[in-house]
């Protein structure tokens, strides 16, 4: 097991290169399922979730090379022998169960086992299964599996989500592209990562309009060629960075990134008393005065994204005042709280809503990760404390960031990693 020794109080400064996103890069490489030929997929992040996903194409039969030094992916969509997504690699990232679009549309047939739940929450694919449904498919669930049948292949239809999924939303679309006829999917999610799938799509051949609205309408196609994308940046990452910098009274520039991707994020730090500029293609954020308070709810984009709240939560722990947090999206996604009060933070939690009071001087100590967002908050935290924080378990963190340690160094962080025997 790896941990994380952070030194705090040193002022970050500096610019960092910004990865591509996980979370576009992951459906991005699934919807390579939908085309025989051949798709090159480009800004790859270096994150375990990205070996997970070659891992499961692997297992689909599909031919990956990952060229790490360009970050690129190519795939061999000719060679799919199989339908189904193991269950070792689903429990270890749900996100694999967005094999069952592609799959759905390209063979008719899937088998997905359940992702279960995860350390955020439940986690259901209710949302997924009701929209194949309209489309034709029929699901039978035994032994912990999803086996999905579609032998007329997927029809086009009205799907409308209940809630703007983003895997949901990401799922519909790729069975789309390749149904017969038009679908509407209403209530769409909007976030970014969408969008950027639905370009991957598009450069397949694909016939999409309205993505990052509410309302995407797709007409269906008979079959698609290869991909040839490259992943829009990490605004998560981004976030991370801009807070680290923050919460050290240092300044901070992302590269790789414009502000439209981070506006709610943005808006919100402009009111706790940050300096925050941009360029076209950057984003930076200064400490020019104490922070105050501020209150925020999660909400699905364009409202603040439940994955920068933990991030933000370390950082308004040295704002002065009282600040509210309100956590709509996960049921059980404060699981860094009791980890923050360690270092001394005095957090109160009530139901979905967190209370903050700042600023409140934070001491180093061993912390434990629960999950991908919460590591962050946690380094964040340790950025901000006196002596060192000790983070274990940052296998979590590697899901999700790409040599974190090595980007807060160049910005001037007293941070190594050690091996804990
Ligand atoms: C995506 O998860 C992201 N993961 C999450 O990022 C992110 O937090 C989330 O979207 C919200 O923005 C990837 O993109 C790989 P949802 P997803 O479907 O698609 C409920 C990270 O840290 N729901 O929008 O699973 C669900 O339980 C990760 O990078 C159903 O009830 O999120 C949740 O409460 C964490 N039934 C809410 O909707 C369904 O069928 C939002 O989930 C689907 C979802």
């Amino acid at each position: 097991m790896d941990r994380l020794r952070i030194t705090g109080q040193t002022p970050l400064s500096g610019s960092v290169k910004i990865s591509g996103a996980k979370n576009a890069a992951l459906p991005i490489l699934f919807a390579s399922i939908l085309s025989k030929e051949k798709s090159v997929i480009k800004n790859i992040p270096l994150l375990a979730d990205i070996n997970t996903t070659l891992r499961v194409l692997d297992a689909l039969g599909l031919k990956t090379l990952f060229k790490l030094d360009d970050h690129t992916i190519e795939i061999d969509g000719s060679s799919l022998n199989s339908l189904e997504a193991p269950y070792e690699l689903v429990r270890t990232m749900r996100a694999s169960v967005l094999v069952l679009g592609p799959l759905l549309a390209r063979n008719g047939e899937a088998r997905v086992s359940l992702p279960g739940g995860c350390a955020i929450g439940a986690r259901p694919v209710n949302y997924h299964l009701t929209a194949f449904e309209r489309m034709g498919a029929k699901f039978d669930i035994e032994g912990g599996y999803i086996h999905g049948k579609a032998p007329n292949g997927l029809k086009g239809a009205f799907v409308r989500l209940p809630f703007p999924s983003v895997g949901a939303t990401e799922n519909t679309l790729m069975g789309a592209v390749l149904a017969d006829g038009d679908t509407l999917i209403q209530n769409a999610a909007r976030e970014p990562e969408i969008a950027d799938l639905a370009r991957a799509l598009r450069s397949m051949g694909a016939k999409i309009e309205g993505e990052g609205t509410s309302n995407i309408q797709v007409k269906g196609v008979s079959e698609l060629k290869g991909m040839n994308h490259s992943v829009s940046p990490d605004r998560v990452e981004a976030f991370t960075f801009l807070a680290s910098g923050l919460i050290t009274r240092g300044k901070v520039t992302v590269e790789g990134i414009d502000a439209t991707y981070l506006q709610s994020a943005l808006e919100l730090l402009t009111q706790a008393g940050a300096k925050i500029t941009n360029t076209p293609n950057s984003v930076t954020a200064e400490f020019v005065k104490d922070l105050t308070k501020v209150s925020f709810t999660t909400e699905p984009f364009p409202g603040f994204p439940t994955d920068m709240q933990a991030q933000f939560m370390a950082l308004l722990t040295q704002a002065k005042g009282t600040s509210h947090i309100s956590e709509t999206i996960f049921e059980n996604r404060f699981m860094h709280v009791p980890e923050l009060v360690r270092l001394g933070a005095k957090i109160q939690i009530k139901g979905n809503q967190a209370t903050v009071e700042g600023p409140t001087p934070l001491s180093g100590a061993t912390v434990m990760a629960t999950d991908l967002r919460a590591s962050a908050s946690l380094i964040i935290a340790g950025l901000a404390a006196k002596g060192d924080t000790l983070l274990r378990r940052i296998y979590h963190l590697d899901r999700g960031y790409e040599q974190i340690e090595q980007k807060l160094s160049q910005l001037g962080a007293k941070i190594v990693r050690e091996h804990e025997k």
